[in-house]
């Protein structure tokens, strides 16, 4: 039993999304947003709209909101406001921060990513190696899909820059000690850069705690709308030379990486995303999420096959696993006509999958849980799943 008082259906109430007979295991791909999010970016819209630096009344609201913003992230991910830094959505700040950090590198420089990263922390730096000369490694995973440490350890050298990895895997759920990893990165002399998009709806961040020099993660998965959000150490982002504009101010920091104007509804909108999940609590999260995850694993019929770890310590509520006889594409189907949303396919997680010898039958089913899911919906999908 939960030591935390969650009350699901008073949670589930704030969304009028979730009013409808549609369950959603799709979180991973990006969650449903609660009402106070919509109405915040729709308030913005009506009585704030304007870009920022004009001598009016609306302007100055904007400006406020961009630094409420800044003070809300840096109360998500921990650091300072100053160490904020707003884009599109992960990738494109995970390809514009690596550039940027690479402007310092040369030849022979070495990357180390992971086989459980989503490839948008795998593919900006294939893209570097290819235009710089630099080498990527890849840390391999275990059996049972946790990151191989020793392996790590061994593909660290003097001429390691960072060494990208994911806190969780969008895939297989799997969680990384992300502590850990950053502790050896600095040993090496690199920078830990982490990918934070899939753990962040799950757990507390704090980015001093993790050693993180850089992290990334996503607000649309985090019940706000789609954005992209990124922390990076102030020393960073003071030494790195940004690609940015001239006229474009350099202060606060985060600033110098923020190209153009920022999506002020959008960050309006996240304002209200990180307020609802302080309402919500972690702590409150963190158990539902465990037992919904309990009791999914628990009820999984023998026909599916599960990847990953078999119970919820180390480990997202984030589940792969492929059905007997049935392709992947067409098991999501028939469980989206019957009002399941799951995903099927690679995620864009290719070594992971490729490691777990899932691409080429089609991936996996993936089966995202978060707090806002409910007992009655995780039955709904066992059944469903049993008479597939
Ligand atoms: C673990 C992980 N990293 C990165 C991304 C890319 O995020 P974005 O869509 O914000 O670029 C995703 C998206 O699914 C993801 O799951």
């Amino acid at each position: 039993m939960s030591t935390v008082t969650f009350d699901v259906a008073a949670t589930r109430a704030r969304f009028s999304a979730l009013q409808r007979e549609l369950a959603f295991f799709d979180g991973p791909g990006g969650t449903q947003v609660p009402d106070a999010v919509i109405g915040a970016i729709a308030a913005y819209l009506r009585e704030s709209n304007a870009n920022v630096s004009g001598p009016y009344e609306t302007s100055r609201r904007t400006e406020r909101l961009v630094a409420d913003s800044r003070l809300a992230a840096a109360s998500f991910l921990g650091g300072s406001p100053d160490e904020v830094v707003f884009g599109a959505n992960m990738t494109t700040l995970n390809f514009a921060l690596s550039r940027a950090a690479a402007r310092e590198w040369s030849q022979g420089d070495e990357v180390v990513v992971t086989r459980l990263d989503h490839d948008a922390n795998v593919s900006p730096w294939l893209e570097l190696a290819d235009d710089l000369g630099l080498l990527v490694r890849f840390v391999d995973i275990r059996e049972d899909t946790t990151l191989d440490l020793e392996d790590l350890a061994a593909q660290l050298s003097e001429r390691t820059r960072v060494v990208a990895f994911p806190w969780a895997s969008n895939a297989v759920g799997t969680l990384v000690d992300v502590a850990r990893v950053a502790e050896l990165a600095h040993e090496a002399g690199a920078l830990a850069w982490i990918d934070a998009v899939h753990y962040a709806p799950h757990g507390p961040i704090d980015v001093v705690a993790a050693g993180a020099d850089v992290l990334i993660c996503s607000p649309y998965k985090f019940f706000g709308p789609h954005l992209g959000l990124a922390y990076a150490r102030a020393e960073l982002l003071e030494r790195w030379r940004p690609y940015k504009v001239r006229p474009a101010a350099d202060e606060p920091l985060g600033h110098r990486y923020e190209t153009g104007t920022l999506p002020h509804e959008l960050l309006a909108g996240f304002v209200a995303a990180v307020d609802y999940v302080g309402s919500v609590g972690w702590d409150a999260i963190v158990s539902h999420e465990r037992e919904l995850g309990q009791r999914f694993l628990q009820g999984l019929p023998p026909s599916c096959r599960l990847y990953g770890l078999p119970g919820m310590d180390g480990r997202a509520p984030t589940f792969a696993l492929t059905i007997d006889g049935l392709a992947p594409d067409e098991a999501a189907r028939r469980l989206g006509e019957r009002g399941l949303a799951v995903w099927h396919g690679n995620y864009y997680a290719l070594e992971v999958m490729k490691r777990l010898g899932l691409e080429d039958s089609g991936g996996a089913v993936r089966v995202g849980i978060v707090h806002y899911n409910n007992a009655e919906e995780v039955d709904r999908l066992l059944g469903e799943l049993e008479r597939l």
